[in-house]
């Protein structure tokens, strides 16, 4: 069985007050919960922070993004071991913002899962389509583009420490959820590529996330279908309530 995993990606939200003030609400909520797996992502400047608020809770910590080098002359960048340092386990890349607005590459997201599983941290893959993708009918094409270029040359052994989180770019942010119904499809659709790229313990084992507008009263729902292992959650993670309410979706 594959263990659920609820992440909160936190974006460019808050200064580190706030941060602070979101994690020890969550540290105070979850103080007793050890599944869902969760994780949060503030943004960089507040992970140390929110590191700190998290102490002796189950929640872990995650970085929005990471670069594929250690160290040297790339002005900006964030490395693995600064991650590390701070107390990170896991790293969101390839998230769509990043991709459309930043112009990230598959190559890119390649080198930073390479880097990232190298530094034995656990990246979430995200890979989506945009709306006029979908309705040209080319979401297969492009999430199997992100898929087998995003993950280049991943061993089976790579691909089981990894997740993946499908969230279509035209339901994120929007309020717009996906049906559970055409989430299952690509998540299964994507399974089957790991299977292709793997054995099949490997492909059963990895946890294929959905993302966008999930909120506290879709979660049950999404988390009902057999290929959605757990959810990558935006907005809704910026409130303690409604982010408590969705890792207990159980409840
Ligand atoms: P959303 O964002 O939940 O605000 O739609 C999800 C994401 O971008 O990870």
């Amino acid at each position: 069985m594959r263990a659920p995993l609820i992440a909160g990606n936190w974006k460019m939200n808050g200064l580190v007050r706030d941060a602070q003030a979101l994690a020890q609400g969550l540290r105070a909520r979850l103080e007793k919960d050890s599944a869902p797996e969760i994780v949060v992502c503030p943004p960089f400047l507040a992970l140390a922070a929110v590191r700190e608020a998290l102490a002796g809770s189950p929640v872990k910590l995650g970085a929005q993004d990471v670069h594929w080098e250690a160290k040297g002359a790339y002005t900006g960048e964030i490395s693995t071991a600064m991650l590390q340092d701070v107390g990170c386990t896991h790293v969101i890349l390839g998230h769509s913002e990043r991709r459309h607005i930043m112009g990230e590459t598959h190559e890119h997201v390649n080198r930073k899962t390479r880097a990232a599983l190298a530094a034995g941290l656990t990246p979430i893959v995200c890979v989506g389509e945009l709306l006029e993708e979908r309705n040209m009918g080319d979401t297969n094409g492009v999430i199997e583009r992100q898929i087998v270029k995003g993950l280049e040359g991943l061993s089976a052994a790579d691909l089981s420490r990894i997740v993946i989180a499908y969230e279509p770019v035209w339901a994120i942010g929007t309020g717009k959820v996906a049906a559970p119904r055409q989430a299952e499809e690509v998540n299964r659709f994507i399974r089957k590529l790991v299977l292709q790229r793997s054995d099949s313990r490997t492909a059963e084992g990895i946890r294929i996330l959905y993302g966008g507008a999930v909120k506290p009263d879709n979660i049950k729902d999404l988390m009902a279908e057999e290929d959605i292992d757990g959810a990558l959650v935006g907005g809704a993670s910026l409130e303690v309530e409604s982010f408590v309410k969705i890792v207990r979706y159980t409840s």
